[in-house]
């Protein structure tokens, strides 16, 4: 077993404290705690509200997209009681993020290797407890990734569907909330839920948005003006178009062989989209007056308590 209150961070713990939210900080400079060159971490979270809208196909693809551009990038399956990042990756991982949250394994011995060396951090499968992490657990995950030995300069969480007290500590807690849409109704009325819980109860104000399936480019403009018309006029937020997948075949025969379409089929136009994501997502900035979220992983912040984030859910 792991002595996690040894670690800085734990202190408050110890004290029995509350956790100390700090909206400056984030993953991205904390890592090295105590060392004097700080490496930036970008935390994305990828969510949508309604599920099979192709989050897990979005999270994979942009990460070996990003892994080409030269990036360290870690993959964690965020659908904690139900994932399956692994499966489209074709791994069989021996052990998850299970014995993690159980003390049995340090992060680092539970991350496995994926295409393109990108990492994965991967989910346990039908575990119902983990569908809410308890406050511990989420400090047993945050005491992980500040002991990695080799932290990743990009973290990609693949969050599970719908509005669970998971999604929103997860979105809480990156730096982006990276919302996938399709162009059907459904999608964005669930969307939209997301965005509205998210700035409403954890005064997120910045999202950006990827439609995917597009049949027609016309169409994914369409529906970030749908979209952003009523966030516009009801939410205080900003919502920022990053682009989008088109509808392609080639992605379900990728998913059939296991595969990320982008090592099984490069050529093809969902690869190319990505790899425009990648590139887009590279250049994002850190504005956290537009941020505003709690910024979990920061030096001394932790993340809103699991018994805040489940009021909500
Ligand atoms: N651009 C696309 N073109 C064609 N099919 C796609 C596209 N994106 C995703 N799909 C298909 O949609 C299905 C759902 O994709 P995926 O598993 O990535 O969704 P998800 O949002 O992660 O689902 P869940 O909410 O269950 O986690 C997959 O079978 C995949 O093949
Ligand atoms: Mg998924």
């Amino acid at each position: 077993m792991i002595d996690q209150t040894s670690h800085p961070s734990y202190a408050h713990v110890k004290h029995g404290q509350p956790p100390i939210v700090d909206q400056a900080s984030g993953l991205r400079a904390v890592l090295h705690p105590g060392s004097p060159q700080h490496r930036p971490v970008q935390v994305v979270a990828v969510s949508s509200g309604k599920g099979g809208v192709g989050k897990t196909n979005v999270v994979i693809n942009v990460a070996v997209a990003c892994a080409r551009q030269q990036r360290n990038v870690l993959v964690l399956d965020a659908d904690l009681a139900l994932g399956n990042v692994d499966i489209l990756l074709g791994l069989a991982p021996t052990h998850t993020i299970e014995d993690v949250l159980s003390g049995d394994r340090t992060l680092g011995e539970v991350v496995v290797k994926g295409p393109e060396g990108i990492h994965i951090l991967p989910a346990a499968s039908g575990i119902h407890e983990l569908s809410n992490l308890t406050y511990d657990q989420q400090l047993l995950l945050q005491s992980g990734f500040l002991q990695l030995e080799h932290p990743p300069d990009l973290l990609m969480i693949d969050c599970a569907a719908g509005l669970s007290a998971n999604v929103l500590y997860f979105s809480v807690i990156a730096d982006d909330t990276l919302v996938v849409v399709t162009p059907e109704p459904s999608s964005l009325t669930d969307a939209y839920a997301l965005i509205k819980v998210l700035s409403t109860r954890y005064q997120q104000r910045r999202f950006r948005l990827l439609v995917n399936m597009v049949r027609k480019p016309m169409e994914a403009k369409d529906v970030f003006r749908k979209l952003s018309l009523v966030t516009d006029r009801f939410l205080n937020v900003t919502l920022d178009y990053v682009g989008y997948i088109p509808f392609d075949d080639c992605i379900p025969l990728a998913v059939s062989q296991q595969r990320p379409v982008s090592t099984a089929f490069p050529r093809s136009s969902a690869s190319r989209a990505f790899t425009r994501v990648g590139t887009a997502m590279g250049q994002w900035k850190h504005d956290h007056s537009l941020r505003g979220g709690y910024q979990l992983f920061g030096a001394a912040g932790f993340g809103p308590r699991h018994e805040e984030m489940g009021k909500t859910a």
